[in-house]
């Protein structure tokens, strides 16, 4: 038996773990050939391979992004893209896929399953936002890097008596933002569940002043004022059709300059919070993910994920993973409000 591994979409840490599981297994277990294909999707269309024996994935559990290469190629918007896979796949005698990613390449997973070819989803985003799985890996270490960032900023801003905007990811949920604003004490955390209002920002910042403490505001990227985007900048995309980053941070930053007659400094986490190595946490996570992906695999068990339940790893519809995103329920965001100020 053949199969195939691909991760898609945004790198995220903990990748090469998984990698590295379903090639241990796949080949110390079941005897399998294991092929990676490269760059996500792109990879089964454009026939880009990698084989990957025992030696190739030896050095990979600790380091982040991913061997394979990433992208957000989706072969549903490539003309011919779904056949070209079926064609890639049968000339190299694969005959399943583990599709590492998010919302996208899932999304694809199980459409391609639905369309006959066998496929076991495995989740990944450091943003934490699918459905059916408690937590994906890749959150933990994000929070990490973000949290510590917090507590970097936290001393220079009591230096200079500033208040610090600090910007994570996160456009449609404020995962990063709750985790890493709690951990690292934020005065104000800001998501993209609940529109703020930048009359209580402001507010909570000056409270923070005069108890002579330099506020902190966690926002996640993707976190709106009340009357909407139009007031935070032009709405300007990249080619890609993403809001640029550095919006709602450095807007927030001078309104709150211009309020309260404060120096505000604006810092934007961006990718350094995809980057880097693992946490043990998503070590952990992203290696019982692999593993347990291999048992559906062998199971013949396909259009299936892998999910965290508890302290359990099950297997849940691609259908019910992909169906809506998790976005942080408001009461949790309630819970952070008594340390605003
Ligand atoms: O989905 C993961 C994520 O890191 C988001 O938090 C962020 O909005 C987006 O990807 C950034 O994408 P890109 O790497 O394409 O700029």
């Amino acid at each position: 038996m053949r199969i195939g591994v691909l991760t898609g979409g945004g790198d995220c840490p903990g990748l090469n773990a998984v990698i590295r599981a379903v090639v241990r297994k796949g080949i110390e277990t079941h005897g399998w050939d294991i092929l990676g294909f490269r760059n996500g999707w792109q990879g089964p269309i454009e026939n880009l391979t990698k084989p990957l024996g025992l030696k190739d994935v030896e050095d990979i559990l600790t380091r982040g992004g991913t061997i394979l290469g990433s992208s957000r190629t989706n072969p549903y918007k490539v003309d011919g893209g779904v056949d070209r896979i079926r064609e890639v796949l049968a000339e190299n005698e694969v005959d399943a896929l583990i599709a590492i990613g998010g919302e996208d390449t899932l999304g694809v997973a199980k459409r391609l399953t639905d369309d006959g070819i066998g496929v076991v989803g495995v989740p990944k985003t450091i943003d934490n936002d699918l459905g059916a799985t408690d937590y994906t890996f890749g959150f933990d270490t994000a929070v990490h890097i973000a949290t510590e960032s917090i507590d970097r900023l936290r001393t220079t801003a009591e230096s200079h008596h500033r208040a610090l905007v600090v910007e994570v990811m996160g456009r449609h949920a404020g995962w990063i933002a709750l985790h890493s604003g709690l951990a690292g004490g934020a005065n104000v955390i800001l998501v993209p569940e609940r529109p703020f209002s930048v009359d209580k920002v402001v507010g909570w910042v000056e409270r923070r002043f005069e108890r002579e403490f330099a506020p902190i505001i966690v926002v996640a990227e993707g976190a709106m004022p009340e009357g909407g985007a139009e007031l935070l900048h032009s709405g300007e995309r990249d080619a890609f059709g993403h809001v640029r980053l550095g919006g709602v941070g450095q807007w927030l930053a001078e309104e709150i300059a211009d309020r309260t007659g404060k120096e505000s400094r604006a810092v934007v986490l961006g990718h350094t919070q995809r980057g880097g190595t693992p946490t043990a946490y998503d070590r952990v996570l992203a290696t019982r993910f692999g593993l347990h992906a291999v048992d559906a695999v062998a199971a013949e068990d396909f259009g299936v994920m892998v999910a965290l339940r508890g302290t359990d790893i099950v297997r849940v519809k691609l259908a019910e993973a992909t169906a809506e995103l998790k976005t942080v329920p408001l009461e949790r965001y309630a819970e952070a409000e008594v340390f605003f100020g």
